[in-house]
């Protein structure tokens, strides 16, 4: 290597090593452009290796020479480095960016259970007729669920419903019921409520669930009579399943009805083609029952009724198994969208 051409030769590097950070445009490229000037095989190292031809004179300045351009390029290359960081950053500021002027992602709304929309139903046209809506405790003692409804201890009629008993000696409320005692001892009549909510008992086939519900219905006032049952009950199933539906009672027992009924409805869906299926049950109210609530039976008289709703949202969307309404298929509770009536 002549030392007269080492300072042009110097200068081209240099200009060349210029030349190629400036047209580095991203770190990649960058780095590509270190390996070929101060690599192994780089421009820079091989001035360097050039070296050992010069001599002894020569080589200190040359050398010096070298090392300047050496450390020059080095620094230009850390500078540009810092420079492509920078405008690495602003691209990724830039492009992951939230743009929260941008129209919100729809969650996914569900719709109601068949079991609520029956519920809603029924509790719009009740509280549309004046009745009150009343929730009660699913977790009950004996006296309410059974006891004050008339059931006498060991009464072959408690087994009518398969009670859950729970260690502490409450129970799960067998039947709504229960709902006409807490809303008697704390309303004087007239009265007039429905009590919608969870039931529990020890039963499990295509028709029965351990768990289900009801909704009671109780009316206590001056000459109430079976005739007002009828019509209640009647004008309830019109509502639901249309102008075709009619009620018929067949004679039944229940402790705390006297006397009781069946209740059956007839459920034309075409027409022509009509059957009669069992909805719940219902009654005068026994007067032992509003003794137990301090009514006086001689002024007052009641009904009370208990219709399953299960059993209406199976007749109503043509369910046919029960379990289907609790196996939380989202394809099953799909086809309820937007079939609620009520505003
Ligand atoms: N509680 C009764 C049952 O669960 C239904 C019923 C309610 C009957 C009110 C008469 C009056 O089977």
């Amino acid at each position: 290597m002549p030392t007269a051409g080492l300072e042009d030769h110097l200068a081209e590097i240099r200009r060349e090593g210029e030349a190629a950070l400036a047209a580095a445009v991203d770190l990649r490229a960058l780095e590509e452009a270190r390996v070929r000037f101060l690599g192994r095989k780089g421009r820079i190292k091989e001035l360097l290796k050039g070296l050992g031809s010069l001599t002894p004179e020569e080589r200190p300045k040359a050398g010096a020479e070298i090392n300047r351009l050496h450390d020059e390029f080095e620094a230009n290359l850390e500078k540009r480095r810092a420079e492509l960081e920078q405008l690495e950053l602003a691209r990724r500021l830039c492009e992951e960016r939230v743009d929260i002027t941008l129209p919100g992602r729809d969650s996914d709304v569900g719709s109601l259970h068949p079991t609520s929309l029956i519920i809603d139903e029924i509790a719009s046209l009740f509280s549309r007729m004046g009745y009150d809506i009343h929730d009660d405790r699913e977790i009950e003692n004996d006296y309410y669920n059974f006891e004050a409804l008339n059931f006498p201890a060991d009464h072959p009629a408690r087994d009518m419903q398969d009670t859950f008993f729970l260690e502490s000696g409450l129970l799960l409320r067998s039947h709504t019921s229960n709902g006409q005692i807490h809303y008697m001892e704390n309303h004087k009549p007239p009265l007039a409520v429905i009590v919608p909510g969870r039931v529990y008992r020890r039963d499990s086939d295509p028709t029965h669930l351990p768990m289900f519900h009801q909704v009671e219905g109780l009316m206590v006032g001056k000459g109430i009579s079976m005739a007002n049952l009828k019509w209640t009950l009647d004008t309830m199933m019109k509502t639901l399943f249309g102008p075709t539906a009619a009620v018929r009672l067949r004679p039944s027992f229940f402790p705390f009805t006297e006397p009781s009924a069946e209740v059956d409805m007839w459920f034309e869906p075409t027409p022509g083609k009509g059957r009669w299926l069992e909805m719940g049950g219902a009654g005068m109210v026994h007067p032992n029952v509003l003794l137990a609530c301090r009514i006086d039976p001689e002024e007052w008289t009641g009904f009370a009724f208990g219709m399953g709703v299960e059993r209406m949202a199976m007749v109503k969307y043509g369910v046919p198994d029960i379990r289907m309404l609790y196996e939380n298929d989202i394809r099953f509770l799909r086809q309820f969208r937007g079939l609620s009536r009520i505003p």
